[in-house]
Protein backbone atom coordinates (compact mmCIF):
# COMPACT_ATOMS: atom_id res chain seq x y z
CA UNK A 1 0.00 0.00 0.00
CA UNK A 2 0.97 3.56 -0.38
CA UNK A 3 1.05 6.82 1.96
CA UNK A 4 1.96 10.76 1.61
CA UNK A 5 4.29 11.68 4.39
CA UNK A 6 4.94 15.25 4.82
CA UNK A 7 8.48 15.85 3.26
CA UNK A 8 9.98 16.60 7.07
CA UNK A 9 9.41 12.98 8.13
CA UNK A 10 11.18 11.15 5.22
CA UNK A 11 14.36 13.72 4.93
CA UNK A 12 16.39 10.54 3.55
CA UNK A 13 14.38 10.43 0.35
CA UNK A 14 15.05 14.34 -0.10
CA UNK A 15 17.96 13.80 -2.42
CA UNK A 16 16.12 11.09 -4.59
CA UNK A 17 13.54 13.15 -4.75
CA UNK A 18 15.69 16.40 -5.70
CA UNK A 19 17.05 14.80 -8.67
CA UNK A 20 14.00 12.75 -9.90
CA UNK A 21 11.37 14.93 -9.82
CA UNK A 22 13.60 17.29 -11.46
CA UNK A 23 14.17 15.28 -14.83
CA UNK A 24 9.98 15.38 -14.83
CA UNK A 25 10.06 19.42 -16.01
CA UNK A 26 11.74 21.36 -18.55
CA UNK A 27 14.37 23.52 -17.00
CA UNK A 28 12.81 26.31 -18.13
CA UNK A 29 10.26 25.98 -15.37
CA UNK A 30 12.40 26.71 -12.40
CA UNK A 31 13.36 30.22 -14.06
CA UNK A 32 10.30 32.07 -12.94
CA UNK A 33 11.49 35.50 -11.20
CA UNK A 34 8.10 35.99 -9.63
CA UNK A 35 8.53 32.64 -7.76
CA UNK A 36 12.03 33.24 -6.63
CA UNK A 37 10.96 35.83 -4.11
CA UNK A 38 8.37 33.92 -2.56
CA UNK A 39 11.08 30.54 -2.72
CA UNK A 40 12.34 30.48 1.03
CA UNK A 41 9.09 32.00 2.93
CA UNK A 42 7.23 29.25 1.13
CA UNK A 43 9.31 26.57 2.81
CA UNK A 44 9.18 28.88 5.50
CA UNK A 45 5.80 28.73 6.05
CA UNK A 46 4.07 25.75 4.13
CA UNK A 47 6.52 22.98 4.63
CA UNK A 48 4.32 20.79 5.99
CA UNK A 49 1.70 21.21 2.35
CA UNK A 50 5.04 19.78 0.68
CA UNK A 51 4.91 15.27 0.10
CA UNK A 52 6.08 11.90 -1.07
CA UNK A 53 3.93 8.93 -1.95
CA UNK A 54 5.63 6.35 -0.34
CA UNK A 55 5.46 2.18 -0.31
CA UNK A 56 5.46 0.47 2.70
CA UNK A 57 8.97 0.05 2.26
CA UNK A 58 9.69 3.70 2.22
CA UNK A 59 10.20 3.78 -1.53
CA UNK A 60 9.85 7.05 -3.05
CA UNK A 61 7.08 6.92 -6.18
CA UNK A 62 5.71 10.68 -6.29
CA UNK A 63 5.70 14.30 -4.65
CA UNK A 64 3.45 17.15 -4.42
CA UNK A 65 3.15 20.37 -2.77
CA UNK A 66 0.63 22.90 -2.56
CA UNK A 67 -0.15 26.36 -1.01
CA UNK A 68 -3.55 27.34 1.27
CA UNK A 69 -5.14 30.22 0.05
CA UNK A 70 -8.41 32.21 0.73
CA UNK A 71 -10.79 32.09 -2.42
CA UNK A 72 -14.18 33.39 -2.47
CA UNK A 73 -14.91 30.61 -4.90
CA UNK A 74 -15.27 32.62 -8.20
CA UNK A 75 -13.93 32.51 -11.11
CA UNK A 76 -12.80 36.23 -10.52
CA UNK A 77 -11.32 35.73 -7.38
CA UNK A 78 -8.76 33.23 -8.93
CA UNK A 79 -5.08 34.11 -8.88
CA UNK A 80 -3.57 34.80 -12.26
CA UNK A 81 -2.47 31.05 -11.91
CA UNK A 82 1.04 29.24 -10.76
CA UNK A 83 3.09 32.48 -9.43
CA UNK A 84 -0.35 34.68 -8.37
CA UNK A 85 -1.39 31.18 -6.06
CA UNK A 86 2.54 31.87 -4.82
CA UNK A 87 2.31 35.32 -3.92
CA UNK A 88 -1.32 34.89 -2.72
CA UNK A 89 -0.66 32.18 -0.15
CA UNK A 90 3.08 34.18 0.86
CA UNK A 91 0.98 37.43 1.72
CA UNK A 92 -2.39 36.19 3.23
CA UNK A 93 0.11 33.80 5.63
CA UNK A 94 2.43 37.37 6.47
CA UNK A 95 -1.52 39.52 6.89
CA UNK A 96 -3.07 36.86 8.96
CA UNK A 97 -5.70 36.29 6.43
CA UNK A 98 -7.35 32.61 7.73
CA UNK A 99 -7.14 30.36 4.32
CA UNK A 100 -10.28 28.41 3.22
CA UNK A 101 -8.87 26.71 -0.23
CA UNK A 102 -5.91 24.66 -0.48
CA UNK A 103 -4.17 25.01 -4.49
CA UNK A 104 -2.14 22.31 -5.63
CA UNK A 105 0.49 23.95 -7.22
CA UNK A 106 3.09 20.56 -8.84
CA UNK A 107 2.69 16.86 -8.82
CA UNK A 108 4.68 14.15 -10.10
CA UNK A 109 5.25 10.61 -10.46
CA UNK A 110 8.90 9.06 -10.89
CA UNK A 111 9.08 8.22 -14.56
CA UNK A 112 9.37 4.35 -14.06
CA UNK A 113 5.85 4.65 -12.51
CA UNK A 114 4.08 6.27 -14.54
CA UNK A 115 0.59 5.60 -15.93
CA UNK A 116 -0.52 3.33 -12.95
CA UNK A 117 -2.82 5.65 -11.81
CA UNK A 118 -0.43 7.08 -8.71
CA UNK A 119 -0.95 11.14 -9.81
CA UNK A 120 -4.73 10.03 -8.39
CA UNK A 121 -3.68 8.03 -5.32
CA UNK A 122 -1.65 11.58 -4.23
CA UNK A 123 -4.62 13.84 -5.33
CA UNK A 124 -6.77 11.85 -3.41
CA UNK A 125 -4.84 11.44 0.07
CA UNK A 126 -3.54 15.52 -0.36
CA UNK A 127 -7.57 16.50 -0.66
CA UNK A 128 -8.52 14.13 1.99
CA UNK A 129 -5.45 16.04 3.86
CA UNK A 130 -6.37 19.52 3.08
CA UNK A 131 -9.98 18.82 4.35
CA UNK A 132 -8.55 17.73 7.67
CA UNK A 133 -6.74 21.05 8.25
CA UNK A 134 -10.06 22.98 7.07
CA UNK A 135 -9.56 23.99 3.67
CA UNK A 136 -12.89 22.40 1.99
CA UNK A 137 -11.95 23.83 -1.26
CA UNK A 138 -8.97 22.45 -3.63
CA UNK A 139 -8.14 23.98 -6.90
CA UNK A 140 -4.81 23.28 -9.06
CA UNK A 141 -3.26 25.66 -12.29
CA UNK A 142 -2.97 22.15 -13.86
CA UNK A 143 0.42 22.13 -16.22
CA UNK A 144 -1.69 20.09 -19.21
CA UNK A 145 1.25 17.87 -20.42
CA UNK A 146 0.04 17.43 -23.93
CA UNK A 147 -0.51 21.05 -24.53
CA UNK A 148 3.26 21.27 -25.73
CA UNK A 149 2.12 19.42 -29.08
CA UNK A 150 -0.39 22.54 -29.57
CA UNK A 151 1.99 25.56 -28.96
CA UNK A 152 -0.14 27.42 -31.27
CA UNK A 153 -3.58 26.96 -29.91
CA UNK A 154 -4.53 29.38 -26.93
CA UNK A 155 -5.15 27.51 -23.53
CA UNK A 156 -9.29 28.56 -24.00
CA UNK A 157 -9.64 26.56 -27.22
CA UNK A 158 -7.56 24.12 -25.77
CA UNK A 159 -8.98 22.92 -22.40
CA UNK A 160 -11.92 22.82 -24.75
CA UNK A 161 -11.18 19.58 -26.63
CA UNK A 162 -12.71 16.13 -25.71
CA UNK A 163 -12.04 12.64 -27.34
CA UNK A 164 -15.04 10.93 -28.11
CA UNK A 165 -15.69 9.63 -24.55
CA UNK A 166 -16.35 12.96 -23.81
CA UNK A 167 -13.22 13.50 -21.55
CA UNK A 168 -10.43 15.67 -21.76
CA UNK A 169 -7.90 15.11 -24.83
CA UNK A 170 -5.08 16.08 -22.43
CA UNK A 171 -4.04 13.18 -20.41
CA UNK A 172 -3.19 15.08 -17.27
CA UNK A 173 -6.44 16.93 -17.15
CA UNK A 174 -8.55 13.52 -17.48
CA UNK A 175 -6.85 12.16 -14.50
CA UNK A 176 -8.19 15.25 -12.81
CA UNK A 177 -11.42 15.21 -14.24
CA UNK A 178 -11.77 11.39 -13.44
CA UNK A 179 -11.38 11.88 -9.79
CA UNK A 180 -14.37 14.38 -9.76
CA UNK A 181 -12.63 17.88 -10.66
CA UNK A 182 -14.42 19.86 -12.76
CA UNK A 183 -12.13 22.63 -15.51
CA UNK A 184 -12.82 26.49 -13.91
CA UNK A 185 -11.07 28.84 -16.28
CA UNK A 186 -7.78 28.91 -18.43
CA UNK A 187 -5.03 30.57 -16.57
CA UNK A 188 -3.08 32.32 -20.04
CA UNK A 189 -0.25 33.64 -18.06
CA UNK A 190 0.13 31.08 -15.17
CA UNK A 191 3.77 31.81 -15.02
CA UNK A 192 6.45 34.08 -16.65
CA UNK A 193 10.01 33.30 -17.60
CA UNK A 194 12.23 36.01 -18.63
CA UNK A 195 15.95 35.19 -19.69
CA UNK A 196 18.45 36.76 -21.66
CA UNK A 197 18.97 34.93 -25.47
CA UNK A 198 21.54 33.11 -24.02
CA UNK A 199 20.23 32.00 -20.78
CA UNK A 200 17.23 30.62 -23.40
CA UNK A 201 19.50 29.13 -25.54
CA UNK A 202 20.75 27.04 -22.60
CA UNK A 203 17.64 26.18 -20.99
CA UNK A 204 16.12 24.93 -24.54
CA UNK A 205 19.06 23.31 -26.45
CA UNK A 206 18.23 25.80 -29.37
CA UNK A 207 19.60 28.65 -30.92
CA UNK A 208 16.99 31.42 -31.91
CA UNK A 209 19.49 33.13 -34.54
CA UNK A 210 16.77 35.91 -35.36
CA UNK A 211 13.82 37.70 -33.24
CA UNK A 212 10.39 36.30 -33.44
CA UNK A 213 8.10 33.12 -32.32
CA UNK A 214 9.65 29.79 -31.49
CA UNK A 215 8.39 26.52 -30.75
CA UNK A 216 10.52 25.16 -27.63
CA UNK A 217 10.79 21.10 -26.36
CA UNK A 218 8.15 20.80 -23.73
CA UNK A 219 6.72 24.37 -23.80
CA UNK A 220 3.13 25.25 -23.71
CA UNK A 221 3.04 28.44 -25.81
CA UNK A 222 5.84 30.46 -27.91
CA UNK A 223 9.01 31.46 -26.81
CA UNK A 224 9.13 34.99 -27.97
CA UNK A 225 12.95 36.33 -28.84
CA UNK A 226 14.19 39.76 -29.37
CA UNK A 227 17.67 39.94 -30.12
CA UNK A 228 17.31 44.01 -29.99
CA UNK A 229 16.52 43.81 -26.25
CA UNK A 230 18.48 40.68 -25.58
CA UNK A 231 15.56 38.87 -23.97
CA UNK A 232 12.80 36.05 -24.38
CA UNK A 233 10.29 35.84 -22.85
CA UNK A 234 7.49 32.96 -22.51
CA UNK A 235 4.34 32.84 -20.95
CA UNK A 236 3.19 29.75 -19.37
CA UNK A 237 -0.62 29.04 -19.86
CA UNK A 238 -2.29 26.53 -17.36
CA UNK A 239 -5.98 25.92 -16.28
CA UNK A 240 -7.69 26.17 -13.43
CA UNK A 241 -9.59 23.23 -12.07
CA UNK A 242 -11.87 22.40 -9.37
CA UNK A 243 -12.20 19.67 -7.08
CA UNK A 244 -15.01 18.70 -5.02
C1 LIG B 1 1.39 14.06 -15.10
C2 LIG B 1 1.72 12.96 -14.11
C3 LIG B 1 1.77 13.54 -12.70
C4 LIG B 1 0.64 11.87 -14.21
O1 LIG B 1 0.93 10.89 -13.25
P1 LIG B 1 0.56 9.37 -13.49
O2 LIG B 1 0.60 8.68 -12.18
O3 LIG B 1 1.39 8.83 -14.57
O4 LIG B 1 -0.97 9.51 -13.96
P2 LIG B 1 -1.97 8.38 -14.40
O5 LIG B 1 -1.39 7.02 -14.16
O6 LIG B 1 -3.27 8.71 -13.77
O7 LIG B 1 -2.06 8.63 -15.95
C5 LIG B 1 -2.75 9.74 -16.41
C6 LIG B 1 -2.88 9.68 -17.88
O8 LIG B 1 -1.60 10.01 -18.45
C7 LIG B 1 -1.15 8.96 -19.29
N1 LIG B 1 0.28 8.84 -19.06
C8 LIG B 1 0.91 8.59 -17.92
N2 LIG B 1 2.22 8.58 -18.11
C9 LIG B 1 2.44 8.86 -19.40
C10 LIG B 1 3.60 9.02 -20.18
N3 LIG B 1 4.81 8.89 -19.68
N4 LIG B 1 3.42 9.34 -21.48
C11 LIG B 1 2.18 9.49 -22.00
N5 LIG B 1 1.06 9.36 -21.29
C12 LIG B 1 1.19 9.03 -20.00
C13 LIG B 1 -1.89 7.73 -18.80
O9 LIG B 1 -2.03 6.79 -19.82
C14 LIG B 1 -3.22 8.30 -18.41
O10 LIG B 1 -4.03 8.50 -19.56
P3 LIG B 1 -5.41 7.69 -19.79
O11 LIG B 1 -6.46 8.66 -19.36
O12 LIG B 1 -5.43 7.45 -21.22
O13 LIG B 1 -5.37 6.48 -18.93
C15 LIG B 1 3.10 12.33 -14.43
O14 LIG B 1 3.09 11.90 -15.76
C16 LIG B 1 4.28 13.24 -14.21
O15 LIG B 1 4.83 13.26 -13.12
N6 LIG B 1 4.69 14.02 -15.23
C17 LIG B 1 5.79 14.94 -15.09
C18 LIG B 1 5.48 16.11 -14.21
C19 LIG B 1 4.22 16.83 -14.66
O16 LIG B 1 4.06 17.14 -15.83
N7 LIG B 1 3.33 17.09 -13.72
C20 LIG B 1 2.06 17.73 -14.04
C21 LIG B 1 2.09 19.18 -13.90
S1 LIG B 1 1.89 19.67 -12.21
Amino acid sequence: MYELIPIAQAPELDEEAGKRFAEEWPEFIFHDAGVKVFRDRRREFFLDWEFYLVTEERRLIAGCWGVPIAWDGTVEDLPGGFTGSLGRAVTSYEEGVVPNTFVLMAAAVRSDEQGQGHAGRVITAVRERAAAAGLDRMIAPVRPTLKSRYPLTDIGSFMSWTRSDGLPLDPWLRTHVRLGATLLAPAPVSQTMTGSVAEWEKWTGMLFPASGSYVIPDGLALLQIDRTADTGIYREPNVWMRHA
